[in-house]
């Protein structure tokens, strides 16, 4: 074994470069800590730019009457009330502020006629609060990020995979990684890291996410002793594309709603009034989607097996316009002219609304020195993820972790990291050169997908979940006897391997949190428990390590503040 590997000390190691990770390191930056970012591909290539329509913040300027009170309760009423109110609360409140930051800061606004920051209507949402440029929103905020914290001057450790988070007794001290072009070795010593890994959209064979995603920051933080939150809740987006075949799952931005898309199925008809008559396109997500599945199944899906999603009935200057991707996507890979004719669309899978249990002040997990903000993290969204609150949440809870990263930091020495760590995490990533046998990584993750998508997506029931952990454990034999021919050269088989131990152990805690979850509440939709349960409503699930064995738990979550449940009042299941 090549035991040679390179080191690099930082104050503050921030794994993951979508929007919450640049936003953590602008803020450490200014602080004056020492910076190092670690992300798995290129600077700028994040899950955030599928954010397409806009970020959510109460900036009243199309709707006089929005404020931050009207922005939490339609995030806590989203969520189906299982939300952390208090990162609820914050996230309304200083979204504003966070997206006036990042117009200071370069990002280039659609603009109203008087001039001010131009917002449009998403589902879910009780007014016109997404602050958009076109449908490319997540695009410039990356675009704006990535200028600002290069300019500060973070050190970019791009293609570079972590695969274990290293421990000072019960402190994180850092990570061990490895560079993907060559295979070598890194050593990160860090006095606090901040997880900003994304999602595992990549468990699902139809997502909107690409290969990076595989729920790495998820594994590495449980692996490490963190607390893993409601991992049952998984976003499927009503809007992918389902033709041709290569492009299936690719995100259609809800704008496409948002400006006066119509939905129809195979008979013309327009079908959200069934489901939601008074929010129709703009309904939440979770019931999009579950409408236009229902269609499908009951036999009124389209030829390619979705629905109708038409804005052609609005001048094609502003189509192209308000729509510059959507138009050009369909153009290209579908050969459909978007302001002539309507697009075929079907749920995708978007995002986990599970994750990191983390402290809505700081950030912090439950381990010492470790953050976690974005994608990774949970407790905003509770049950289901209003669209355009990814964006404020990563700004908002960003910061947060970077502030509490550098706060953490200050009052620590460098810790040590003993090389039996590092050691283990080297023989683990090699065991698979070493073993000789006919099992492969790109067929254990085929399987994976189908597990999840057919046992443990949009629909689910007891029977499905329980053959699904029944799979997972199948998996899990098969993964011990990866094995891999070549060199540690650009070896993407090898790579597989290592995703899909984190790929394995998330969904294990996703199945597992679902089957415990007797209730259908937002994203979790549970046929033989359709209806929501008041008790359930008050029970997050938690998943942890116990010795080598997934503990799961529940734990009530926290009494609502008295003038915040005043603001909840007339919701009808607030607290069920
Ligand atoms: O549809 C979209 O533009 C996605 C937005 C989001 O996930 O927040």
């Amino acid at each position: 074994m090549n035991s040679k590997y390179e080191t690099h000390e930082h104050d503050v190691l921030i794994i993951g470069a979508g929007g919450a990770g640049l936003r953590a390191a602008i803020e450490a930056l200014s602080q004056g800590a020492n910076v190092g970012v670690v992300c798995k591909s290129l600077l700028g290539k994040a899950h955030t730019v599928m954010a397409e329509g806009g970020i959510a913040a109460a900036m009243a300027n199309v709707d006089a009457a929005d404020d931050w009170r009207a922005h939490f309760r339609d995030t806590m009423r989203g969520g189906k009330f299982l939300n952390n109110w208090r990162m609820a609360q914050l996230h309304a409140q200083e979204a504003p502020d966070r997206v006036r930051e990042l117009e200071q800061w370069g990002a280039l606004f659609d603009r109203t006629e008087d001039g001010r920051i131009l917002q449009r209507a998403f589902g879910g949402h009780s007014f016109k609060r997404l602050c958009h440029v076109g449908d490319r929103t997540g695009l410039e905020m990356i675009r704006t990020l990535q200028d600002r914290g290069v300019q500060m001057g973070f050190d970019v450790y791009m293609e570079c995979t972590t695969t274990r988070l290293l421990m000072d007794g019960g402190r994180v001290a850092g990570a061990f990684a490895y560079w993907r072009e060559n295979g070598r070795f890194v050593v990160f010593k860090a006095k606090a890291v901040v997880l900003a890994t994304g999602g595992i959209g990549k468990a699902w064979p139809i997502t909107s996410n690409s290969w990076e995603y595989t729920g790495d920051g998820m594994a590495l933080a449980y692996e490490a002793g963190a607390e893993l939150l409601d991992m049952e809740f998984v976003q499927f987006h009503p809007t992918g594309m389902v033709w041709p075949p290569g492009v299936q799952g690719l995100l259609v931005t809800e704008a496409v709603r948002g400006e006066g898309g119509i939905l129809t199925n195979k008979n013309g008809e327009r079908f959200m009034e069934k489901y939601d008559p008074k929010r129709m396109e703009l309904s939440t997500r979770d019931v999009v989607a579950r409408a236009i599945y229902t269609e499908v199944r009951e036999g009124r899906g389209t030829e390619h097996g979705g629905a109708f999603l038409d804005i052609s009935h609005k001048p094609a200057e502003y189509v192209k316009r308000k729509l510059p991707s959507m138009y050009h996507q369909f153009r290209e890979l579908a050969d459909v002219d978007i302001t002539a004719g309507p697009m075929e669309v079907g749920p995708t899978c978007h995002y986990m609304m599970g994750g990191v249990r983390v402290d809505a002040e700081t950030a912090a997990t439950s381990i010492a020195g470790l953050f976690a903000a974005g994608e990774v993290a949970a407790g905003l969204h509770g049950a289901n993820r209003l669209g355009g609150n990814s964006l404020s949440d990563l700004l908002v809870f960003g910061r947060r972790a970077g502030l509490g990263a550098v706060e953490f930091a200050k009052q620590q020495a460098v810790p040590a990291v003993d090389s039996t760590q590092i050691e283990e995490a080297e023989r683990a990533m090699l065991a698979p050169f070493e073993r000789n046998t006919d099992e492969n990584p790109y067929s254990v993750h085929s399987d994976l997908q189908q597990i999840m998508q057919i046992l443990v997506g949009i629909y689910r029931t007891e029977e499905d979940l329980n053959s699904a952990m029944e799979g997972l454990a199948r998996l899990k034999e098969r993964v011990q006897r990866l094995s891999i021919n070549g060199s540690r050269m650009f070896n993407p088989g090898w790579h597989l391997c290592a995703d899909l131990k984190s790929m394995l152990t998330v969904s294990e805690a996703v199945t597992r949190s679902a089957l415990a979850r007797k209730e259908s509440r937002g994203a979790h939709s549970r046929i033989d428990y359709p209806n929501l349960d008041a008790a359930w409503g008050k029970q997050n699930n938690i998943i942890s390590l116990h010795g080598d064995q997934m503990n799961l738990e529940q734990r009530p979550t926290r009494e609502l503040l008295a003038d915040l449940q005043a603001l909840l009042a007339d919701e009808k299941g607030a607290g069920a």
